[in-house]
């Protein structure tokens, strides 16, 4: 079986780190896999550090597409993954999450008739302001095989007309050949969920990021902010550092920071309170950090304040209390369980988080991202799928 991966944005090349490791150890027989790297992020901190660390196989190709407006970038990444696809004619393309890059694999590939695996189905923020929300649905309403992370992204594929069948496990016609008329529906796990399993431990022993910031044994924050909603926007992007600014008064804040975000703080934060953040003694920024340095951060720190799909995930996974910077989530169960609060960009809001955690440290962490092998299970399902055989 031949698969065609497509990866672009840094959580993408995090992910694909889990099926290529799976595929390297137990269907190297089978499966034979050809990455595509769009180029929409290209930083060495955005991308090559995760294949040098993560022992991700180099892409095959790079369309070095890089950075545009929403409708120049997906262009030209589905001009370039159309041309790859009638060369590789694989069996499958294989597409991550919600972004420009997974939009154009989308429809590159639904054109011509190429199956279309969507990792990470059926999650929903219902705000289609979003581009994300509008780049998942069309990639889900394209797929054949969808692989769901949550029992909450089973709920809206099935209210969006997939046919489900009662044990929501696998649907459409169980006797015929899934299509992208008669998709298949599964609900596996989370594919971020297997890799910080299995990056956890050798995490805390290859990376010494917490000694090297002066962290050892210190309470601090973890944060991440690089939505367009907040830092596109002054007053939402001001409303966050000054809760920061206040959280920094009671412990250290670490701010890896997305590149977007480290343009952007320069226009959209007025003159003080960009004094402010950078003469902070207790507010480290930071350039973009490695996954192995971001799990040991996450796993160190005392709480995660995100705006991040990943992060706010990864946050629970290593049972930490997470304040998210948005209105709404795709990952609803971590707010339903009482894990992490949705504080928006709200100043105030976020400092009541904030008091609410610290009287109140969560200890109960439902399982709800799947059992670590989600990998595994997707795989076999290609291969069981797969019409040529
Ligand atoms: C993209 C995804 C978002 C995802 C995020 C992960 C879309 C629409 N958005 O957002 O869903 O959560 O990646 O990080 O696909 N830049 C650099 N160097 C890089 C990459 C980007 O400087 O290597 C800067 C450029 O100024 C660029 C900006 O960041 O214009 C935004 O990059 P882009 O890939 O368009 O969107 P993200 O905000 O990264
Ligand atoms: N991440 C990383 N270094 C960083 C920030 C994030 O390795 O400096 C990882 C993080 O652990 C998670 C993924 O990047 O696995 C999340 O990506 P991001 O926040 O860029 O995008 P999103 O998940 O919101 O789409």
């Amino acid at each position: 079986m031949k698969l065609v991966t497509i990866i672009g944005a840094r959580p993408q090349i995090i992910k694909a780190a889990a099926l290529s490791r799976a595929i390297r150890n137990h269907y190297a027989d089978q499966i034979q896999e050809v990455i595509v790297h769009t180029g929409q992020h290209y930083d060495d901190n955005m991308s090559q550090v995760f294949f040098d660390e993560l022992q991700i196989p180099r892409p095959d190709y790079n369309l070095h597409v890089g950075s545009a407006s929403h409708g120049v970038q997906t262009a030209r990444m589905t001009e370039g993954i159309e041309a790859l696809l009638i060369k590789e004619q694989p069996d499958f393309i294989v597409l991550y999450g919600d972004t420009n890059s997974t939009l154009a694999g989308a429809v590159a590939a639904a054109k011509i008739h190429v199956p279309i695996v969507h990792i990470e189905a059926g999650l929903r923020s219902f705000n289609k302001s979003m581009p994300e929300e509008i780049n998942r649905i069309v990639c889900d309403h394209c797929s054949t095989l969808l692989f769901t992370p949550t029992k909450a992204g089973l709920e809206n594929l099935k209210r969006e007309g997939f046919s489900i069948d009662e044990g929501g496990v696998s649907t459409g016609s169980t006797t015929a050949v899934p299509t992208i008329d008669n998709p298949k529906v599964y609900h596996c796990g989370d594919i971020m969920y297997d890799n910080s399993l299995h990056f956890a431990d050798i995490a805390e022993e290859k990376t010494d990021i917490i000694q090297r910031l002066g962290l050892t044994g210190k309470p601090f924050i973890l944060s991440t902010i690089h939505r367009d909603s907040n830092t596109d926007q002054p007053e939402r992007l001001s409303a966050i550092f000054k809760a920061l600014i206040q959280l920094s008064k009671e412990c250290q804040v670490v701010l890896p920071l997305h590149p977007r975000t480290a343009k952007l703080l320069k226009t959209n934060l007025d003159e003080d309170l960009q004094k402010q953040i950078f003469s902070s003694p207790n507010i480290k920024l930071i350039p973009p950090v490695s996954f192995l340095e971001m799990i040991a951060l996450e796993r160190h720190a005392q709480l995660v304040m995100t705006d991040s799909g990943g992060v706010q995930k990864e946050a629970y996974f290593f049972k930490k209390p997470g304040i998210i910077l948005r209105p709404e989530t795709e990952w609803v169960e971590i707010v339903e369980t009482g894990n992490a609060i949705l504080a928006d960009a709200d100043e105030g809001r976020i400092m009541q988080a904030w008091q609410h955690f610290k009287n109140n440290p969560p200890t109960i962490f439902p399982e709800i991202f799947g059992d670590g092998h989600a990998a595994e299970f997707m795989l076999e399902q290609m291969l069981l799928t797969n019409t040529r055989k």
